[in-house]
């Protein structure tokens, strides 16, 4: 939607932003730059509803006025939630793409913070962050892959926004600086398969770290059976392209005593599955297209730490597990029957090839257990169809038995927006994945509970005291339409939520 959006403190204001209420009245900053009482009857009108995302519009004269005023609807502002301001924003950039103003002033923070909003009272701080996010998230595109044949790319501005308020300003840029790290997961989430290999991938989180601090290592071909990377070898074992793991590491901040390289830190495990053909078992034709977004686990751990080592910049330290691989087929493809014995001893005999993510995740859930001593480990997996089933693109599945993590990851879901809906545990799902000739499978064909026997399967690669989360985002990595501060395309999901986690 923009070529870019940036904090911008130079140049005439050309567009201001306020906010309000349903039946609300302008705020004194409104009121105060009024001189021509544009705005006042602007807020009178009919179209001024003042519903969530509505915008209305004036058109001030005179001296140093801006050419436009945009008045966006907050809702009801007994039911307001501070969440809404990215809607709102979401809202306020679909406007601005369209009129072209590019250095806009976003003039919110007197109305929310006035002692009269009384519940609807927002922080400026965090108001600025959440409008900044919203902006940042409506800004994404990606045309880079377009050729001769659409004619013409769209021109697209580069949007400045600046707000009077200083502590408004700086969530602004906050919050932009957490929708670029949703992007950046949401561009890898786009790009083809062809052109996102597993190479790709890997130099793509090099050249992230190198840029921004974190400590990076690609462990591949002889160093997969060195540490025997069991899941990756087998199901990379079909495609030219070769699997590999990626760490990533966030030292934590400098000085933290919470840092040191004995503390314990957050592990991050992401599925990155570059492409997934299901392997001999292979997907149907309808069940194949959008494959390419297998690796938005992974895609969002990469954006999840350029969020903690660029926005964030927690005390702790955090480690990134990226299980990256192919799944293709070929007469070298690990196939039904295959038993195969993982790195912690536990021994899987493979009934279907389409269940490939959780055998990379139990290499990087073993690893990290072992050799990490993590404080908590959360995984996110575009793991199931079934997670699709039953909770369509609402809510993510997740799976967490430790009160005090999933406590964290609540409280982390209330800020950043991202819901997911809890999915049970249980010793009868962990016995049904036995297997005759191993000692589990990685599918039941008893087409019982998809998304719970992906988290069964998974827990016999974790030690039972490492407090534990397993996200399946096969739901809602993935938008099929425009809605609040998303274009149709991929969500970014879980990444401003893994970041806020290893803030809190
Ligand atoms: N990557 C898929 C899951 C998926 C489905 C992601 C739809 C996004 C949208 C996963 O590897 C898979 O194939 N799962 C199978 C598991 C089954 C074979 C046990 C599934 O859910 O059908
Ligand atoms: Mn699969
Ligand atoms: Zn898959």
């Amino acid at each position: 939607m923009f070529e870019s959006v940036s904090i911008g403190g130079k140049g005439e204001t050309q567009a201001v932003v306020f906010g309000i209420f349903k039946g609300g009245t302008l705020d004194a900053v409104a009121r105060a730059m009024d001189r021509d009482g544009s705005i006042a009857r602007a807020a009178a009108r009919a179209d001024c509803t003042g519903d969530l995302g509505r915008i209305a519009e004036a058109y001030p004269t005179g001296k140093g006025a801006p050419g436009r005023v945009l008045l966006v609807g907050l809702g009801d502002r007994a039911k307001f939630k501070p969440v809404m301001l990215r809607t709102a924003a979401g809202a306020v950039g679909r406007r601005l793409a369209q009129t072209k103003d590019t250095r806009v002033s976003i003039e919110l923070a007197a109305l929310l913070s006035d002692r009269a909003q009384k519940g609807a009272r927002t922080k400026p701080d965090f108001a600025g962050r959440l409008f900044g996010e919203g902006l940042g998230l409506i800004a994404w595109n990606y045309d880079r892959l377009k050729g001769k044949g659409s004619g013409e790319r769209p021109k697209r501005t580069a949007l400045q926004v600046r707000s009077s308020d200083a502590a408004f300003t700086r969530g602004l840029e906050e919050g932009l600086g957490l929708a670029a790290s949703t992007n950046i997961a949401r561009d890898l989430s786009e790009t083809p398969p062809n052109i996102a290999t597993t190479n790709y991938i890997a130099a793509q989180a090099r050249a992230m770290a190198k840029k921004t601090g974190l400590s990076c290592r690609v462990f591949s071909g002889d160093e997969l059976e060195k540490e025997r990377f069991t899941g990756l070898i087998n199901v990379g074992k079909a495609s030219e392209n070769k699997p590999c793991m990626i760490r990533l590491e966030w030292a934590g901040a400098r000085g933290s005593k919470r840092a040191g390289k004995h503390s314990q830190p957050l592990v991050l495990v992401g599925k990155t599955m570059t492409y997934d053909t299901g392997g001999l078992s292979i997907k149907p034709t309808p069940g194949m297209a959008g494959m390419k977004r297998d690796k938005d686990g992974g895609c969002a751990v990469i954006g999840a730490m350029h969020a903690i080592a660029t926005v964030i910049k927690p005390a702790r330290r955090v480690v990134a597990l990226l299980a990256v691989a192919e799944n293709s087929i070929s007469d070298e493809a690990y196939r039904p029957d295959d038993v195969i014995t993982f790195r912690n001893g536990v021994s899987v005999e493979v009934t279907n090839t389409d269940a490939e993510g959780r055998l990379v995740l139990a290499d990087a859930l073993i690893w990290a257990c072992e050799k990490e001593s993590p404080a908590a480990v959360v995984d996110i997996a575009t793991l199931t169809g079934g997670v699709v089933t039953a909770l369509g693109s609402t809510f993510a599945g997740l799976f967490c038995d430790d009160d005090r993590l999933r406590a964290r990851l609540e409280r982390a879901m209330e800020t950043t927006g991202e819901r997911f809906w809890r999915l049970p545990h249980d010793q009868e799902y962990r016995d049904m994945m036995k297997s005759q000739v191993a000692d589990i499978l990685n599918s039941n064909p008893n087409r019982k509970a998809h998304p719970i026997q992906g988290a069964a399967f998974l827990s016999y690669f974790v030690e039972p005291k490492v407090p534990w989360a397993h996200l399946d985002i096969a739901g809602v990595h993935a938008s099929d339409g425009d809605s609040g501060c998303f274009v149709k395309g991929p969500t970014g999901w879980g990444v401003r939520l893994l970041a806020q986690l290893a803030a809190d």
